[in-house]
């Protein structure tokens, strides 16, 4: 929600209280690599990952956001990222189906807290589709990724599912392999996004969906400022993206950096480790 800051023409932000998913860091470790940041050569602090989740926790909850936790499981070091669990809409719950096997036994994981939360339906997707990591709600319509992890297919079974219209993106660069790494949705009229992580096609799309579109450097890119984290005046995400968070405050945002070393060392930041239960 917005409006005009009388005389000044700047936007007035105003936040909303969330309702968010997390899954505690205890198990997490880069211990297979399925996406290009995840190099078993360097050495996760497991102690520092801990500190760095917790604090992520403790910036929602200071800011009167009411989160979730799940606990996580032994074997199962990416549960931590649970932007992934599924695509959560008016309490219907399509939980992912992941593309690599060492993530695929997390589904029943997920499908369980949704059962026992009582969102219903809660179902295991049919087609491959990673959740909220390459499928952003806007309002009442989504933009999914068409991509290495979610397939068009699923875009058709999203559309069926939620009964909402669904826009194609296609993603580009391997480094950007979820939709939430390569665009923040920081209200219903503003993204920010890389456009390098995107075909020309979809970039164009973006730009004509939301004009004024705010584009990140490639460097803010990879310190994934775009893996964010926006409750309409509050953006949490990762510190090291320090032109984006300047970007994001001239828009009349308000960024909230939190250092996500650890967990970037498996490809996710912020945003990965936290779903919005709508
Ligand atoms: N290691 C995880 C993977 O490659 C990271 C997932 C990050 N999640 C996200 N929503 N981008 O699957």
């Amino acid at each position: 929600m917005t409006s005009t800051v009388a005389g000044t023409g700047l936007t007035e932000r105003v936040a909303r209280t969330r309702h968010l998913l997390m899954c505690s860091p205890e198990h997490f470790t880069v211990e297979y690599s399925i996406n290009p940041w995840m190099d078993l050569t360097v050495p996760v602090d497991h102690a520092l990952a801990q500190r760095q989740w917790e604090q992520l926790r403790e910036v929602y909850e200071g800011l009167g956001h009411q989160v979730e936790i799940m606990p996580g499981t032994p074997g199962l070091p990416d549960l931590v990222f649970t932007a992934n669990a599924a695509v959560v809409h008016d309490g219907r719950a399509l939980v992912a189906r992941f593309t690599h096997p060492q993530r695929q036994p997390e589904s029943a994981e997920y499908l369980r807290w949704f059962q026992d939360a009582g969102y219903s339906p809660a179902a295991i997707a049919t087609e491959q589709n990673e959740g909220e990591g390459d499928v952003l709600t806007v309002g009442r319509y989504m933009l999914a990724a068409v991509g290495s992890r979610t397939s068009l297919a699923a875009h058709d079974e999203l559309r069926a599912f939620f009964g909402l219209p669904v826009i194609p993106l296609e993603l580009a660069d391997p480094r950007f392999y979820h939709l939430d790494t390569a665009l923040a949705v920081l209200d219903e009229r503003t993204v920010a996004y890389y456009p390098g992580a995107f075909t020309q096609a979809s970039a164009g799309i973006i730009e004509q969906l939301f004009a004024g579109a705010i584009r990140a450097s490639e460097d803010d890119a990879v310190a994934f400022g775009l893996n964010a984290m926006s409750d309409g005046l509050n953006v949490v995400m990762s510190s090291r993206a320090t032109d984006l968070m300047k970007q994001y405050g001239a828009r009349g945002f308000n960024p909230i950096g939190v250092d996500m070393s650890e967990l970037i060392k498996s490809g996710g930041s912020a945003k990965c480790c936290t779903l919005e239960l709508r």
